[in-house]
């Protein structure tokens, strides 16, 4: 017996030499004697091999059962701990989270916590469409929001949870009702193999970042950097960039961007105050609002008043500004905790950062002119998107449209599909869908993506919108003017 307990670690040598079918047969042998000393790895991974053979063949041939220093071997329960052991009691192992790989991979797990991806979890629950939304749709068993959401870590507590001030952490009471789903750092590196190589490759973002919102993966694989990366090859070193060459800069786990998901970032003080000038009746609001913000300028293209007044218009559609511009409690949860915006300094930082990685490969001037180019298309459509607001939200002032029952901003785009009329779906896709791909196809150049899937339906939606403001204001009229003739008759 004393034997085996060397031999729990010899079996990853076993493995290789006597075969997997015989240790197999070897283990379950062993499975009642190794039962008499319960703390074993051999416990684990001999009743494994039969119960979940290829986790035990991932785990043994992964880094951490093959670790440069034998030492340093890493066991089952290292990550499950050693209270479970026989075939009834499996409740009783623990599911890892992100601290248990941080207790030996520090400084990944805390470059980790400081990125966006720590805060996934925190910021899909911050949005109101999410808490309409049957629990089977956005929460339970990881389909949906949630499963891709759970990179992020569960217990962040901001003002949905009562928290007005910064982020805190429960301490890991929210975690303790799911059973699975907490460990984060396997969003990259999978189970049970937890390799870097996977991690490095950019299909390991592509199940996450696709699709309807934030098609960075179809993106990159239409434009010259991806394209060029399927052809000449996978391995590091290679001629073209990829996500992690661009977002995961030298390893650093911290990803975040200047512009982020939303492409807004927050006014500053000096443009809120500038744009005073060409709309001076709503200074005192506006004065009150630049109090409230960061100031300095923004590098490569700055804002100017008129992008200013589109951007606080698309803010106040999403219940981040209210009807006077003032910050509302959703400007605190996701602005502030949830950092969905940065300010100048922030932006200003990581664009540098960025670019200096660009410059590896393309000359500053090629680089800056890309950076100046794409931010001008998020002005471009924000203009275009301030529009469309404008003509719903003058449908609401002059009561064409009236505030749904539980809403408390109105038109709200944060309702998403919820939406209750044709006006507002359209906005909505503005919003999550054509917006997103024009600006974030610019940056990353797919030009497709830019203008097809982005610009183009886009101009379309506002167009529509526009004609249906139309249609709704002459129905309206002639409904107003029918009843006006009822009134006459009557009278
Ligand atoms: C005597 C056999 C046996 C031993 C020894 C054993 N397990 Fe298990 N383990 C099981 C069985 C059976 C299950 C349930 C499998 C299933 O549902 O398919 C399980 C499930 C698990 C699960 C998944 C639990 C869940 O909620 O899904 C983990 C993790 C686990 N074992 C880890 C360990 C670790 C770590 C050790 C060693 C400390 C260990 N096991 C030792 C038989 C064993
Ligand atoms: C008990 C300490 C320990 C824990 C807990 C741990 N690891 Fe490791 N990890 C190691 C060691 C040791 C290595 C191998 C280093 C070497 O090559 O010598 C390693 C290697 C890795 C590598 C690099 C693999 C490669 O291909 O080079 C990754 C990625 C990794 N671990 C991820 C994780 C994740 C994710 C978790 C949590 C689910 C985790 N680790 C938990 C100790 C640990
Ligand atoms: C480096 C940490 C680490 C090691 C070592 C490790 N696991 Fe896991 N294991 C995880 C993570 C992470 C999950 C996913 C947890 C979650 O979903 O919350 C997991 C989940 C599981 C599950 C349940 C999920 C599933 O896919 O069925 C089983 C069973 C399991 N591990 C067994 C084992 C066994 C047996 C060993 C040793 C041969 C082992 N693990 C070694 C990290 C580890
Ligand atoms: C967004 C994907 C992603 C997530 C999530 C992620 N990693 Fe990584 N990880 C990577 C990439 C990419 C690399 C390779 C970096 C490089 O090229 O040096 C890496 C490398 C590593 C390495 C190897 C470092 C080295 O060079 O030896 C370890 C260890 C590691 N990660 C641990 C973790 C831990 C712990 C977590 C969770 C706290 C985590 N990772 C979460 C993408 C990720
Ligand atoms: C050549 C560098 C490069 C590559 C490769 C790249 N990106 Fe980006 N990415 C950028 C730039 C530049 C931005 C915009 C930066 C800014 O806000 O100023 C960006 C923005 C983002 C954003 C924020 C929202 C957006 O799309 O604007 C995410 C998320 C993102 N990238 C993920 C990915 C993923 C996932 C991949 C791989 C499928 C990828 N990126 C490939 C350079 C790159
Ligand atoms: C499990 C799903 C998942 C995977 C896999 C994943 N991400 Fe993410 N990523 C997210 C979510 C969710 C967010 C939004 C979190 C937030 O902003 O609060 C995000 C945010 C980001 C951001 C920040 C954008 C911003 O707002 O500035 C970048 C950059 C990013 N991811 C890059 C990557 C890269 C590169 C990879 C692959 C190495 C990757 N992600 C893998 C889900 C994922
Ligand atoms: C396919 C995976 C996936 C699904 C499904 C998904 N998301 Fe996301 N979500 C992401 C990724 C990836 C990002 C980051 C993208 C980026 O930065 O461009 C993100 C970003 C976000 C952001 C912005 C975070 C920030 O700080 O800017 C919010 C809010 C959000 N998601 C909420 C939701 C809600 C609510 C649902 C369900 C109704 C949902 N998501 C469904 C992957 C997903
Ligand atoms: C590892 C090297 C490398 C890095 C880093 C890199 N690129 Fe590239 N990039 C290339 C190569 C190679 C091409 C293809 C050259 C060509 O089109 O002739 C390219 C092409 C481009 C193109 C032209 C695409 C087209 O359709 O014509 C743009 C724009 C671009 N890169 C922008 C950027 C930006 C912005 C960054 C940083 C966020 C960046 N690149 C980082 C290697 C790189």
């Amino acid at each position: 017996m004393s034997d085996y307990r060397i031999s729990g670690r010899r079996l990853l040598a076993g493995l290789l030499t006597i075969g997997l079918a015989a240790l197999a047969q070897a283990s379950t042998d062993n499975v009642k004697t190794i039962d008499a000393d319960k703390k074993l790895q051999g416990d684990c991974v001999g009743c494994h091999i039969n119960v979940t053979p290829g986790i035990v063949k991932q785990h043994l041939g992964s880094p951490h059962a093959n670790a440069t220093n034998p030492e340093d071997e890493v066991l089952c329960s290292d990550c499950h701990g050693d209270q479970h052991v026989t075939m009834e009691d499996w409740r009783e192992s623990l599911m890892p989270t992100a601290e248990t790989c941080g207790e030996c991979h520090k400084k990944q797990a805390r470059q980790h916590s400081e990125g966006k991806h720590e805060l996934g979890w925190m910021v899909m629950k911050s949005q109101i469409a999410w808490h309409g939304q049957p629990g089977s749709i956005t929460q339970e068993g990881y389909r949906g929001c949630s499963g891709c959401h759970k990179i992020g870590r569960k217990g962040l507590q901001g003002v949905t949870d009562g928290n007005t001030g910064k982020v805190r952490y429960d301490g890991g009471k929210e975690a303790a009702h799911y059973r699975y789903g907490n460990a984060q750092c396997d969003a990259c590196h999978t189970r049970h193999s937890f390799k870097k190589s996977e991690a490095q490759d950019p299909r390991a973002c592509s199940n996450c970042h696709m699709g309807f919102d934030h098609p960075q993966w179809e993106m990159y694989t239409s434009a010259k950097h991806g394209v060029i990366w399927g052809i000449e090859g996978h391995e590091e070193g290679k001629r073209a960039p990829t996500c992690q060459t661009c977002h995961l800069m030298e390893g650093d786990h911290a990803v975040r961007t200047p512009w982020g998901f939303l492409g807004l970032r927050i006014p500053t003080k000096d443009n809120v105050l500038a744009l005073i000038d060409v709309a001076p009746s709503l200074e005192p609001q506006l004065t009150k609002l630049a109090a409230a913000l960061p100031t300095g300028n923004y590098i490569d293209v700055d804002d100017d008043p008129t992008w200013v007044l589109n951007r606080a218009l698309i803010l106040q559609a999403a219940g981040v500004l209210d009807a006077d511009f003032q910050p509302t409690e959703r400007f605190v949860e996701i602005v502030v905790q949830a950092e969905a915006a940065r300010g100048p300094e922030e932006f200003n930082e990581i664009r540098t950062k960025m670019k200096a990685n660009c410059n590896k490969c393309h000359s500053m001037g090629f680089v800056n002119e890309h950076m100046r180019a794409s931010d001008e298309i998020i002005r471009a459509a924000d203009a275009e998107f301030a529009k469309a607001i404008q003509a719903v939200q003058g449908l609401y002032r002059d009561g064409i449209l009236k505030k749904p029952e539980g809403w408390k901003y109105a038109p709200d785009l944060l309702q998403y599909y919820d939406a209750t009329t044709k006006i507002e779906q359209e906005l909505y896709l503005i919003m999550l869908e054509y917006r997103q791909r024009t600006f974030q196809g610019a940056f990353h150049a797919s030009n497709d993506y830019m203008h097809w899937y982005g610009w183009a339906p886009l101009k379309t939606a506002v167009n529509t919108i526009l004609e249906e403001e139309k249609r709704m204001r002459a129905e309206h009229a002639a409904v107003q003017a029918k009843e006006g003739d009822a009134v006459a008759v009557r009278h």
